[in-house]
């Protein structure tokens, strides 16, 4: 078996507001396999997105272990942990963290040329122009952000963060700003992702309908990850022997 992509060992992360100390994630035990895609759902300010930047070396962990994609991320630093994202990971932000002054074009590319995957101009702009198509951009190629809509914009962030197919693909709230279609259409491409390229894929999402398609749906709550309980999800609430229905 090869070695899951994502694995976490009691992994904690506390941070200071001010004077008061926060203890944001607390003890993760998380495993995800290449191919495999993972809903995180769970209430607002329950730490989802702490996981998401603890996951990709945006914020050290307080204590524990992390290894993604073979990489134990304490032993890395700021420099190497930079050249890790270009080259593994995907991310897309829940505020979508689009260089304004950049096309949307021009910010798709920019993904491939810092991957340092050798291609060359031609190619980066053609890889760059076939993802903005894929999201549904291909007639916004050249608009920067400021004048892009919500959902567009969400939608050049996830082609920048698809098209170098990377190893891992951190997506948080994919489809919050997208209509029922578009969300699907961009449902259906993470996915692809994920069964064809073998990139493992960890989604946040308040969608329902998103965190049922996934493999396996795991909840936050205050910083803690625990997994659905099939059984809950199916029957609901179990009624006592011999109670009325
Ligand atoms: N940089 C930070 N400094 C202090 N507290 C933070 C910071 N980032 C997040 N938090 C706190 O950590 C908790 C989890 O936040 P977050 O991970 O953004 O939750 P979610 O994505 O589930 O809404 C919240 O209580 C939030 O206020
Ligand atoms: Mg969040």
């Amino acid at each position: 078996m090869s070695q899951p992509l994502i694995k976490t060992s009691d992994a904690n992360l506390h941070m200071m507001n001010g004077n008061v100390p926060l203890h944001i994630l607390k003890d993760i035990n998380l495993k995800i396999d290449a191919s495999e895609v993972v809903a995180i759902v769970g209430p607002s300010g329950s730490g989802k997105t702490s996981l998401l930047m603890v996951l990709s070396g945006l914020e050290k962990a307080s204590s524990g272990n992390i290894s993604v994609a073979g990489h134990d991320l304490s032993g890395l630093n700021e420099d190497q942990l930079a050249i890790f994202r270009r080259r593994n990971l995907g991310i897309l932000f829940q505020n979508f963290h689009l260089i304004t002054s950049m096309s949307a074009l021009e910010n798709v590319a920019l993904a491939l040329e810092i991957a340092e995957t050798g291609l060359g101009v031609a190619k980066i702009r053609e890889k760059a122009v076939a993802a903005l198509k894929e999201v549904g951009l291909g007639e916004r190629l050249n608009h920067l952000p400021s004048a892009l809509s919500g959902g567009e914009q969400q939608r050049v962030g996830l082609a920048r963060a698809m098209v170098t197919r990377p190893r891992l693909l951190l997506a948080d709230e994919p489809t919050g700003n997208l209509d029922q279609d578009t969300g699907a259409m961009v449902i259906g491409l993470m996915f692809d992702l994920a069964r064809k390229q073998g990139t493992a894929v960890m989604l946040i999402t308040h969608d329902s309908a998103l965190a049922e398609k996934a493999d396996r749906t795991l909840i936050m709550d205050h910083g803690r990850l625990s997994e659905k309980s099939p059984a809950k999800a199916n029957t609901g609430v179990r009624k006592p022997a011999g109670a009325k229905t």
